[in-house]
């Protein structure tokens, strides 16, 4: 299945730019959930703020979809900053690089998306300027070549990477505080549900809301997507509410099961139970066999499936757990090695 049609997938799916952009929380009051991270940077906020300076610069990471580009410009509001906006991928050569590093004003929020995927000779840039606020510039070739000395204002660099493991040693260094992003307990994933439908002017109760919270793997941005979902539903077939019997009929409808697994985690895990005896099966092996890229299996998919002790990851490769035959309703044979870990 395209990763784009996926109802549960974690990633941003190519429509859903607008919707986000309005659902998404403004303030630190607003932003539901993940309360140790956010109880520390309210100090870290409010300290630099009464210091009068720029923030120390922020590393956030997570599995996708748990609110790091929401949470970086909650930031630049919180501060009351302008933020600048990039990715990894996007900054090809070190001059362009230095080119965005020069626009910086004062106290300017420079966010960069996917940061564990800058080339490593953009980084370099990077390094100095985060840590004494000078880039270096070439000047001529040949003999003559000299570099000359740059200074930039006091700004922040807020990155955000789904591979924290990715990122080299030197750029991890040079961020003075990393917050690591959870998934959402159901409690908070229930609140983003009601607080996104009033923002979506659709009528939800409590427990409509929980049947979305509890099928949204942890993660906000498949609670925003499942909700749009059963308000067309609620709409057409049900009395436009969303309780929890028209929640069920939909979800039901959608295939997504009461844990928020869909036909792609099932043929994961099936495939692992019946193609290698329950594992262990490498990660490579593994994607080739349901015809998924490594790297997808491994930021996408597998994170939820980890968080919910289905699967095991061991020096061998990937294992299915106890936990995971249960719930597929598969009998394991007693010599699996999933039985013991
Ligand atoms: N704490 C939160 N409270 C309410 N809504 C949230 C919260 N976190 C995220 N969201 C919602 O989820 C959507 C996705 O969040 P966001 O884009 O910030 O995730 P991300 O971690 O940057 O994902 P990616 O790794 O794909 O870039 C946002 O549009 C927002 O509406
Ligand atoms: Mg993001």
């Amino acid at each position: 299945m395209d990763e784009a049609e996926r109802l549960v997938a974690p990633v941003q799916q190519p429509d859903e730019g607008a919707v986000e952009l309005s659902l998404r929380p403004r303030s630190l009051r607003e932003y539901i959930g993940q309360e140790k991270v956010k109880e520390n940077l309210a100090i870290f906020v409010e300290a630099a703020r009464g210091r009068g300076e720029a923030l120390d610069h922020v590393l956030l990471y997570g599995p996708p979809g748990l609110g790091k580009t929401t949470l970086a410009n909650v930031l630049a509001n919180e501060m009351g900053v302008r933020i600048k906006t990039t990715s990894g991928p996007a900054i090809e050569r070190p001059g362009d690089m230095a080119a965005m590093l020069t626009m910086m004003n004062r106290g300017d929020i420079f966010f960069i998306d996917e940061v564990h995927r800058l080339p490593r000779v953009v980084e370099e840039v990077l390094y100095p300027a985060m840590e004494d606020r000078v880039i270096d510039v070439m000047m001529s070739k040949g003999p003559a070549a000299h570099s000359v000395r740059i200074p930039l204002p006091e700004f922040t660099v807020v990155g955000a990477t789904t591979r924290y493991a990715s990122m080299t040693s030197p750029l991890r260094e040079r961020f003075g505080v990393t917050y690591r992003l959870d998934f959402y307990d159901y409690n908070a994933l229930k609140e983003i549900a009601v607080r996104s439908a009033a923002i979506l002017d659709v009528p939800i109760d409590e427990r409509g809301a929980m049947e979305i919270a509890q099928r949204s793997r942890g993660t906000p941005r498949v609670v925003n997507r499942l909700l749009r979902r059963l308000r067309d539903y609620a709409q057409v077939r049900g009395r436009g509410r969303i309780d929890r019997d028209t929640a069920q009929l939909a979800l039901a409808m959608l295939e997504i099961d009461a844990l928020g697994l869909d036909e792609v985690d099932r043929k994961l895990l099936l495939t692992i139970m019946e193609k290698f005896a329950g594992g262990p099966v490498g990660l490579d092996t593994l994607a080739a066999s349901i015809s998924e890229e490594s790297e997808t299996i491994e930021d996408v998919y597998e994170p939820f499936l980890l968080q919910l002790g289905f699967i095991k990851r061991t020096p061998r490769g990937r294992v299915a757990t106890p936990l995971a035959y249960e719930h597929l309703g598969k009998p394991m044979r007693p010599d699996q090695p999933g039985l013991f870990q």
